[in-house]
């Protein structure tokens, strides 16, 4: 692995650490209209991948999920527990300093619901980033959703900087993976894949997807079939 890929969890534990709120305090749109989707679905149970600062798990345990928000920055993850007590939430909203580039802490079918803002196009290479999309559906309960969101290959950015392969770009020290929709539906493997929306952030502005994917419920098992009444 290239030094500049290794080196991304200090940069952004320093990055988080040198700036508050760095994506803003309020929560992101992508995670307001995840929470109102999660909720119909009768979701209770929340994991955040790559949850920053807090800005929108603080959103989903106020919404009423309860959430396991983890980060590899340890900034992030003190910055998140400090705003839990804050507001009351500790009872809802968990950080967990872990890098998504390893196995998921937590038991198989341990949340109803995924959700993820900008953690896929990350510095994960596409195997870490399939491993990281058989680990959701691992910890998923059957039925779960998984909603996040990755910035496409048409942003502004994309190809510029330091190029690493694999539509990884480096620019100001920050590692970027742009996706195109063939990543987006192999990473789609053991899901359903219900829905790929492009939108638009910020004043770039960044250009990204929207990916929603449901873990296949458990089927009941074909019932026998009847034998019809009548003379033998
Ligand atoms: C673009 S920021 C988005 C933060 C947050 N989702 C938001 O929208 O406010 C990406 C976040 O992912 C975290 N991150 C990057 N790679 C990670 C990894 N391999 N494991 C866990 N967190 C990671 C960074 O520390 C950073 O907080």
């Amino acid at each position: 692995m290239h030094d500049a890929l290794r080196g991304q969890r200090a940069h952004w534990a320093e990055a988080l650490a040198s700036r508050a709120d760095r994506f803003g305090s309020a929560p992101s749109a992508p995670a307001r209209a995840a929470a109102e989707r999660f909720l119909a679905a009768g979701a209770r149970d929340l994991l955040e991948l790559g949850a920053g600062q807090g800005r929108d798990s603080l959103h989903f345990a106020r919404r009423g999920l309860r959430v396991a928000a983890l980060d590899f920055a340890a900034s992030g993850v003190a910055a998140i527990r400090a705003k839990a007590r804050a507001a009351g939430l500790e009872h809802m909203l968990a950080a967990v300093e872990h890098d998504c580039a390893e196995a998921l802490p937590f038991a198989d079918a341990s949340f109803d619901a995924c959700y993820s803002h900008m953690l896929y196009c990350m510095a994960l290479s596409t195997p870490r980033l399939e491993a990281l999309s058989a680990e959701v559906l691992r910890v998923l309960r059957p039925g779960g959703l998984q909603i996040y969101t990755v910035r496409s290959t048409a942003d502004p950015d994309c190809g510029a900087g330091t190029s690493y392969g694999d539509d990884m770009c480096e620019a100001n020290g920050f590692v970027v993976h742009y996706f195109g929709r063939d990543l987006v539906k192999r990473l789609a493997r053991g899901f359903d894949l219900l829905d790929v929306t492009e939108f638009e952030e910020g004043d770039l502005p960044r250009r990204l997807f929207r990916v929603t994917q449901r873990k296949p419920a458990v089927r009941a098992p074909a019932a026998a079939p009847r034998r019809r009444a009548g003379r033998r």
